[in-house]
């Protein structure tokens, strides 16, 4: 997070919008934005989602985008499997500022956040993850924990930092690994806390910088 009393780049209120905005990134079938949306529906909470962006032209996120009536784009992220070229990048921050978005959130978005995205919105990019971080970072992660034997699985919300799933945990939930679980039965299980965990853990997030903001 930000020190009081600094000015973060190219974060700033927009005058047409009276709380923070928010942008969603995310590469799948959107679940998690979904249930953003749906908490979202007609209210404020706090802040609010404004655009919806995905490195996947064919991504189920970008058709929910437009069913809840959120500009929604797809970025072309460029050669690589793993990241987005940094043009790609610089086009995706530029959506952002017009967007005039103060944070990020990223809602199954499958590419590494480089150099960009993290200067442009440092302390500001926030994640949800399919374990109880640190333990099991990385792709599958609940396939990692049942693999492991562990008897308590869950999700995390962290900010993004240089590392993959190393930032600042801000929430977890747990959910029991129960006998006879399968990575499918114990990835469904982690995704319905994890649709719990992700609005609530927007909103307060949203609540921190606004007073932080007001502080300044
Ligand atoms: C979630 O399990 C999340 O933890 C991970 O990517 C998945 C995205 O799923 N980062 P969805 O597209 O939100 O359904």
């Amino acid at each position: 997070m930000s020190t009081p009393g600094t000015q973060l780049p190219g974060v700033s209120f927009s005058p047409e919008s009276p709380v923070p905005r928010f942008g969603i990134l995310g590469s799948g079938k959107g679940s998690n934005f979904r249930a953003l949306a749906e908490a979202w529906k007609g209210k404020t909470l706090g802040c609010e989602p404004v655009i919806v962006l995905s490195d996947v032209e064919t991504a189920g996120i970008l058709s929910l985008g437009s069913e809840f009536g959120i500009p929604s784009r797809f970025v072309h992220p460029g050669p690589f499997k793993t990241k987005m070229t940094p043009e790609s990048e610089e086009e995706l921050v530029r959506i952002l500022r017009e967007a005039k978005v103060d944070f990020v959130v990223l809602a199954g978005f499958m590419r590494v956040i480089k150099e960009p995205l993290l200067n442009a919105f440092p302390g500001r990019i926030l994640n949800i993850h399919p374990s109880l971080l640190p333990s099991f970072r990385g792709l599958e992660a609940w396939r990692q924990a049942l693999e492991a034997g562990v008897t308590e699985a869950g999700c995390t919300v962290h900010l993004v930092d240089a590392g993959v799933d190393t930032g600042k945990i801000l929430g977890q939930s747990r959910v029991p690994v129960l006998p006879g679980d399968t990575a499918e039965t114990l990835h469904a299980r982690i995704q319905v806390a994890e649709h719990e965990l992700y609005p609530r853990m927007v909103r307060e997030f949203a609540r921190e910088i606004e007073s932080e903001s007001r502080d300044f």
